[in-house]
């Protein structure tokens, strides 16, 4: 994967999703034997958006592989704000770095910065569109929790629309044999790309909007209703707190494990934190891993 670019789930094949997982798995085991694979490599990370596991865990990879970090975590204090555009900024910040992280508000807009640059780009999440490297650290937990991705039952709930988490895990897990249900409100439900591409791959989905008939499943993957996207606010307001998973429910769902990309706001009470099955933190924690992994590949210092 030597000077490869992650920016869309849909670039990658099972065998190479598997591929990325085990090599997170090998990273998660030698964690203390790795502290000088990437020294004198430099990250730079570029966020024209806010975030706190993405960036920071890409960070914290880095350094814990004896790598370096360079950060741009508030676009107002750079040039973009003299009108610099995308592709001068990040043709820039390859003088000084060997990989970047992008995260940006517009769609395509790390395919993009991947084409005006030769070091590897790896896109942290571009509008609603993807978030790749979110989506391999959902798969690593889900394989981490239940042992397998094949054969499970897995509900989305929430942001279906917008929810960039979403369309990059629906798209990955149509490589698996699982069963998919849809939870979200009429207005946020799931791109027609996407549940075109599930058709096509013959992956089984459901669609619903009361999370009382999502039935037994193995994973509920809670998601946060994306209020920065919407183009009318009024539209958010109609929506926000639609769902609210609370311990009374659990019930409802059988033997399930709780995920969410986080942040969360108000959609999983905080009393399921101290619930086993809630494994959401835990989630969190894989992110670094799995970053390990891919920075070391797309650097090519793993094979
Ligand atoms: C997600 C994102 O940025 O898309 N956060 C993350 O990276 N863990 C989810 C969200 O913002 O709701």
């Amino acid at each position: 994967m030597k000077g490869m670019d992650i920016i869309s789930i849909r670039d990658f094949s099972r065998q190479q999703l598997e591929f990325i997982l085990e090599k997170s798995r090998e990273m998660e085991e030698n964690l203390s034997r790795n502290h000088n694979l990437l020294s004198g490599y430099v990250l730079a990370t570029l966020f024209f958006e806010p975030s706190t596991r993405t960036r920071l865990s890409f960070e914290s990879a880095m350094n814990q592989l004896g790598g370096k970090v360079i950060s741009v975590a508030e676009p107002k204090a750079t040039s973009t704000q003299k009108g610099e555009t995308l592709v001068d900024t990040v043709r820039t910040v390859e003088q000084y770095s060997n990989v970047i992280v992008i995260r940006h508000p517009k769609e395509g807009s790390a395919r993009l910065a991947a084409e005006a640059v030769s070091i590897p780009v790896i896109n942290a999440g571009d509008g609603a569109n993807q978030h790749p490297t979110q989506t391999l650290l959902d798969l690593y937990t889900m394989k981490k929790a239940c042992g397998k991705i094949d054969g499970l039952k897995i509900a989305m709930v929430g942001d279906l629309k917008y929810g960039r988490t979403i369309h990059s895990l629906a798209t990955a897990l149509s490589h698996y044999k699982v069963e998919l249900v849809f939870v979200s409100p009429e207005e946020l439900r799931v791109p027609d790309e996407i549940k075109q591409h599930l058709k096509k791959t013959k992956t089984p989905f459901r669609e619903i909007i009361n999370i009382e008939d999502t039935g037994k499943v193995d994973i509920l993957y809670v998601t946060r209703i994306q209020a920065e996207r919407f183009p009318d606010p009024a539209e958010y307001e109609k929506v926000k707190g639609t769902y609210r998973i609370h311990p009374e429910m659990l019930e409802l769902f059988g033997n399930v494990k709780i995920m969410h990309p986080l942040p969360r706001v108000d959609e999983i009470s905080p009393e399921l934190d101290s619930f086993p099955n809630a494994i959401y933190f835990a989630q969190a924690r894989n992110g670094i891993p799995v970053r390990m992994a891919i920075l070391a590949l797309v650097l090519g210092v793993i094979q």
